[in-house]
């Protein structure tokens, strides 16, 4: 079975990503993208299609509400780090649903069409679509998603087996999942809680082409490995990996967009690594010690100190 990262906002970062294709990810999503940000040329959105070397396959996931905005970030995103471009029709988070995007278009499936088709026709990349089984459980319109996908020649679907009502939690529809993939054309990677071997066999008796991992990579970004049974450990631990990682990104950002503004490295290291130590440290003796410490963090050398005591 293919594991692959999911697109974690805040998270699947390029130096994330590298770690958890280290920890045998097939495949890794960007955190999503906004069109409409690189249609009025954002500097942060484009930070956010940076790849570092050293990453495997890294597919760009896009979100909008616009078929222009569509077409042209398609076709901004058609470079040779990416072999894949995806749609976001999924994500729930009110500043995304309100500008009529992610799991706002489920409602239109003919705008998903719309949209797909305005991104497969401005790349040459294969283009997939990211979504959920419909609104509510009262509303399951995730065939008309699929045949909307279809359509306009998407070439994979990626089913987050929940209800955009749902948010991320509550039970997790295998067998709508499975309806799903008996019915597609197009392969079909599933998503939602998959945590471990045993949730990760539930899943892949749908017959689902892939599994996607969101949440439970981000305390283990070498779940991908574990999960097709290879218990190798690794050298250098995930998480001094990840702060080398980090710092590299920070000077490869800084040569390539010299005319940003950048945090210094303690300033980067320190937001960024805050969020994932966070993680690493969850659940081991003294966590709630290190949690609080964790907030007055603000240099590199502190955060050095954190990660040899862990
Ligand atoms: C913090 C966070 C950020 C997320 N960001 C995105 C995103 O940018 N794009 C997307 O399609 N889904 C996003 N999702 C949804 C995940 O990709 C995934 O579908 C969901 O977490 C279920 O998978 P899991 O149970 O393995 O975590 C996000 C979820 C979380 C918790």
């Amino acid at each position: 079975m293919k594991f692959v990262l999911a697109p974690l906002a805040g998270f699947t970062d390029a130096p994330f990503r590298r770690l958890c294709y280290e920890g045998g990810a097939a495949l890794t999503y960007t955190e999503m993208v906004s069109a409409a940000g690189l249609a009025h040329g954002s500097s942060p959105t484009r930070h956010l299609m940076e790849t570092m070397p050293g990453e495997g396959p890294v597919a760009c996931q896009l979100f909008g509400s616009k078929e222009d905005e569509l077409a042209f970030a398609a076709r901004e995103a058609t470079l040779p780090r990416f072999c894949e471009l995806n749609l976001n029709a999924g994500c729930p988070m009110t500043k995304v649903t309100r500008e009529g995007a992610g799991a706002k278009l489920i409602e239109d499936p003919e705008k998903i069409y719309r949209l797909l088709k305005a991104m497969v026709e401005n790349t040459t990349l294969p283009v997939t679509l990211k979504t959920r089984l419909g609104p509510h459980p009262g509303h399951c319109n995730v065939f008309e998603l699929l045949d909307a996908a279809e359509r306009a020649g998407a070439k994979g679907l990626i089913l987050h087996a929940r209800f955009t009502s749902q948010m991320h939690g509550g039970t997790v529809h295998l067998d709508r999942l499975a309806e799903v993939v008996s019915r597609a054309k197009i392969p079909v990677t599933g998503n939602g809680s998959v945590t471990d071997a045993k949730t990760a066999a539930e899943m892949a008796k749908t017959g689902v082409a892939a599994i996607m991992v969101g949440r439970a990579a981000l305390a283990n970004p070498s779940i991908f490995r574990q999960l097709q049974g290879d218990a190798a450990v690794d050298g250098v631990r995930p998480v001094e990996r990840h702060l080398r990682y980090l710092l590299e990104f920070r000077d490869q950002l800084a040569a390539r967009f010299p005319h940003d503004h950048l945090p210094s490295a303690d300033g980067f290291a320190s937001v960024k690594m805050h969020t994932h130590l966070f993680r690493y440290f969850n659940g081991r003796p003294g966590a709630a010690a290190l949690r609080a410490r964790l907030n007055t963090v603000r240099t590199l050398s502190e955060i050095n100190d954190i990660i040899h005591g862990l």
